[in-house]
């Protein structure tokens, strides 16, 4: 029997997933990671694959899942299994410097960063950037590290301060803020070369953005609960050229889920920052758009499984 098997780290993100998945009767297994071992001299289970860990899986204390799976992904792979969000778009979700230099080579406008390694290094950077700027994580998540700084000065007392906190690869980004044209970033929904939904996230209440209703319910760590700070993007569609971008990215990449973030700024040009893999839907805005982000990857991974189904059969 194929069956589809879910790495995930996170209890909170699974019902929408398994909802979806049950209303097509796909059979799956549950793999929980928090680390994990495997014999490199064995084959791995038949059937197809999804990767659900988070690149903020360090902040529930599953960081040792994330080594593990950028590890267990190659095996996977090696031998001809197909995982969802396999490892190229792994290595992507890790990375924001990855992520921006993919951006970067589909003609996708991002704003100016520098990547600094050594805690040292971050003030003198720093004297290199134009105000205002941000700080953030390269593997990020949930917005954690993400500070906007007006002055050097209070740049400086984050910096010598008890609230720095250090990416968990030592490796911080400086970021060009770009300063809304409207209080509100947008994120763009995207399952397997479709457009799905596009939501706007309000910037009024700061930077941590999980969309996901059921993160925030969970998670001591996600402050995000408020639903009322997402609604339906209504001012762009699958037709926009930056959605196409975006296709042809993810295409390239073998990324088969993804949420896309950009923010307009007062110059009226698109910035992205932001590729995540690990997606989930807000609730509120699904109903406003009339979909099911979930029904999505349900579709998509029944589509897999009867063409592993249909090889494996012909061999
Ligand atoms: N360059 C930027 N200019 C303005 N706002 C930004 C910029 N980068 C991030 N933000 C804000 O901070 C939030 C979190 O940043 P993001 O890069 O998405 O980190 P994470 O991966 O942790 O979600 C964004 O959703 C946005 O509201
Ligand atoms: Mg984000």
């Amino acid at each position: 029997m194929s069956t589809l098997h879910i790495l995930y780290e996170n209890d909170a993100w699974l019902p929408p997933l398994e909802e979806a998945l049950n209303k097509l009767d796909i059979p799956y297994v549950r793999h929980f990671v928090d680390g994990g071992t495997f014999d490199l001299g064995q084959t791995p289970p038949e059937g197809i694959w999804i990767n659900r860990m988070s690149p903020s899986s360090h902040t529930r204390g599953h960081q040792g899942g994330v080594q593990y799976v950028s590890e267990l992904l190659g095996w996977l792979e090696s031998h001809g299994r197909r995982v969802i969000n396999g490892s190229q778009a792994f290595a992507l979700e890790l990375s924001k410097v990855k992520q921006d230099i993919a951006l970067r080579s589909f003609d996708i406008l991002t704003p100016r960063t520098v990547v600094v390694v050594g805690k040292e290094r971050l003030k003198p950077s720093a004297r290199n950037m134009e105000l205002p700027f941000i700080t953030k994580h390269n593997q990020g998540g949930k917005g954690l590290g993400v500070k906007l700084f007006r002055t050097l000065e209070d740049f400086d007392a984050y910096i010598d301060g008890p609230d720095f906190i250090d990416d968990p690869g030592g490796i911080t980004l400086l970021q060009q803020y770009i300063e809304p044209a409207e209080p509100f970033i947008t994120r763009v929904e995207l399952v397997n070369d479709k457009f799905v939904m596009a939501i706007h996230s309000s910037t009024e209440s700061g930077f941590e953005l999980c969309p996901a209703v059921e993160c925030a319910e969970d998670d001591a760590f996600c402050p995000v609960g408020d639903s009322g700070k997402f609604s339906q993007a209504k001012d762009l569609d699958e037709d926009d050229p930056l959605i196409h971008r975006y296709i042809e990215l993810m295409a390239a990449l073998r990324i088969d889920v993804a949420g896309i973030e950009f923010v307009t700024g007062k110059d009226g040009h698109r910035y992205t920052y932001d590729i995540n893999g690990t997606t989930n839907y807000n609730a509120t805005v699904e109903e406003q758009a009339g979909v099911n982000g979930m029904d999505f990857i349900a579709a998509l991974a029944g589509r897999l499984l009867q063409k592993t189904k249909l090889e494996n059969a012909a061999k």
